[in-house]
C-alpha cells in the first residue's frame, strides 16, 4: 500500500450563502446538526488517511477553532494558508511543501458525499493512475466542471461550460500524485481568473499522463447554496436514528425519528421527525415538522417550523404562519410584536431574502 495524504480545501468565499457567510465560513454550516467540513473528515479517517492539510482563508479562525489539531477526528491536521481564493489548482500549488512526493486524496470542504470515499482511494492505490476523479450525473452540468469520456476514459474537461456536452459532474474529490504539481505549474487563470484545477487535469490528460475516472456510489451534494444545503439536510436527518438526551413533557408528542441533544426541552409541542434539536434549545407550544435542523441554544415558541435550519442561539417566537424552507443564522429574532401598527419591521443584514405571505 502506498501512503496516502489529504488535502482539504476550506478557503474561498461563500458568495452564494450571503448573509450567512457574511460572518461564518460556508463549510462550518450545519447539516442535521455537524459541520458539513466534518462529515469529510471522517470520511478520510474512514479511508485509513492521518496526514491532512487543511487550506484556509479569510476565516482560518473559525476553521481552527472547530477542527483544532485533528485529534478528536483521528487526524494529524495542518494548516496551509492561502492568501486569497486564487482557485483549487492554486491550493494544490500551496500545498506541495506539506505533500513532499506523497500521493494525495483532494477533497472540497463544502462538498458532502455519503458512503464515504474509501472505495475511491482503493481504486486508486490499486491502479496508481496520476490522477483519479470523481463524476455524477446531475441535472444542472453547467454549474460544475464537465467531464468527456471516450471508451471509459477521461479526454476532456470544463469548466461550468455554457454547452456541456455530457451531464458528468465533477464531484469535488480528486486524487493525485506527485505529477500533478507539475500541471498547476502550467496553467494560467480562467475567465474567473482562479487556477482551475479541471485545467490542470486537462493538461495531465494533454501530457499523456493517466486519469481515471470513478462514478459516485451514493448521493453527493456541492452546499454551495441554499436549496442544496435544505436538501443536504433532508438526505442526512432520513439516515438518523431517533433518541432522546432532553426532556419531553407529557403533553408534548414524538413522531418518526427525532433526535433530542443534551438539555434540549420540549413542552406542549408536536415534533414529527425526522429532525433534530440540539443542545439547550426549547421547544414551546410549537410545532417541528419534518426535515428540520435546530442548532444550539434556540428558542421555538408558539411557532411552526418544517423543512429548515435555525443556527444557535436565535428565537422564533407567536410566527402566525408555518415557516418552511428556511435557513436562520446564528443570534437572529423572527418575532410577532403586537404593538401598533401592525406592520413588519426588519432589521435585516446584508444580501438576506425575506419571503412573506
Ligand atoms: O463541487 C464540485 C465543483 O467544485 C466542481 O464540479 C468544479 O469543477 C470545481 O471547480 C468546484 O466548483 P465550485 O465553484 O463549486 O468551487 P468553490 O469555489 O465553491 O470552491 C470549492 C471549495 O474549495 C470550497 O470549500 C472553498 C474552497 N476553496 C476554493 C477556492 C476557489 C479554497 O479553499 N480556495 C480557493 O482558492
Amino acid at each position: 500500500m502506498i501512503e496516502i495524504k489529504a488535502l482539504v480545501l476550506a478557503g474561498g468565499r461563500g458568495t452564494r450563502l450571503r448573509p450567512i457567510t457574511h460572518t461564518s465560513a460556508k463549510q462550518l454550516v450545519p447539516i442535521a446538526n455537524k459541520p458539513i467540513l466534518f462529515y469529510g473528515l471522517e470520511a478520510i479517517r474512514s479511508a485509513g488517511i492521518v496526514d491532512v492539510g487543511i487550506v484556509v482563508g479569510e476565516t482560518a479562525a473559525e476553521i481552527e477553532a472547530a477542527v483544532g489539531d485533528g485529534a478528536e477526528f483521528g487526524l494529524r491536521v495542518t494548516y496551509l494558508p492561502q492568501d486569497a481564493p486564487r482557485g483549487l489548482a492554486h491550493a494544490v500549488a500551496i500545498a506541495e511543501d506539506f505533500m513532499g512526493r506523497e500521493s494525495f486524496v483532494m477533497y472540497l470542504g463544502d462538498n458532502l458525499i455519503m458512503g464515504g470515499i474509501t472505495s475511491f482511494v482503493n481504486e486508486f492505490q490499486k491502479t496508481k493512475p496520476n490522477a483519479q476523479i470523481l463524476l455524477a450525473r446531475v441535472p444542472n452540468p453547467s454549474e460544475f466542471g464537465v467531464a468527456e469520456l471516450a471508451g471509459g476514459h477521461v479526454v476532456r474537461l470544463e469548466e461550468k461550460p455554457e454547452h456541456p456536452r455530457t451531464d458528468l459532474a465533477l464531484v469535488g474529490v480528486y486524487m493525485f500524485d506527485e505529477t500533478v504539481f507539475e500541471a498547476v505549474r502550467s496553467i494560467t487563470p480562467s475567465r474567473r481568473d482562479e487556477l482551475e484545477i479541471t485545467d490542470a487535469i486537462q493538461h495531465m490528460i494533454d501530457t499523456k499522463r493517466t486519469v481515471r475516472a470513478h462514478e459516485v456510489s451514493g448521493w453527493w451534494k456541492d452546499t454551495g447554496k441554499l436549496e442544496d444545503i435544505l436538501e443536504a439536510n433532508r438526505m442526512v436527518l432520513e439516515t438518523l436514528e431517533g433518541e432522546n438526551h432532553g426532556l419531553v413533557d407529557a403533553a408534548s408528542r414524538i413522531d418518526g425519528s427525532v433526535v433530542i441533544e443534551d438539555g434540549a426541552v420540549i413542552e406542549g409541542s408536536v415534533l414529527r421527525g425526522p429532525l433534530i434539536i440540539g443542545r439547550g434549545s426549547r421547544i414551546e407550544r410549537s410545532y417541528i415538522g419534518p426535515f428540520t435542523s435546530i442548532y444550539h441554544d434556540v428558542v421555538i415558541h408558539n411557532s411552526e417550523v418544517e423543512h429548515s435550519i435555525v443556527l444557535e442561539n436565535s428565537r422564533i417566537v407567536n410566527l402566525g404562519q408555518r415557516m418552511e424552507r428556511s435557513l436562520v443564522g446564528k443570534d437572529v429574532e423572527i418575532v410577532k410584536s403586537g404593538t401598533m401598527p401592525r406592520a413588519y419591521r426588519f432589521m435585516v443584514g446584508d444580501a438576506s431574502r425575506i419571503e412573506v405571505p
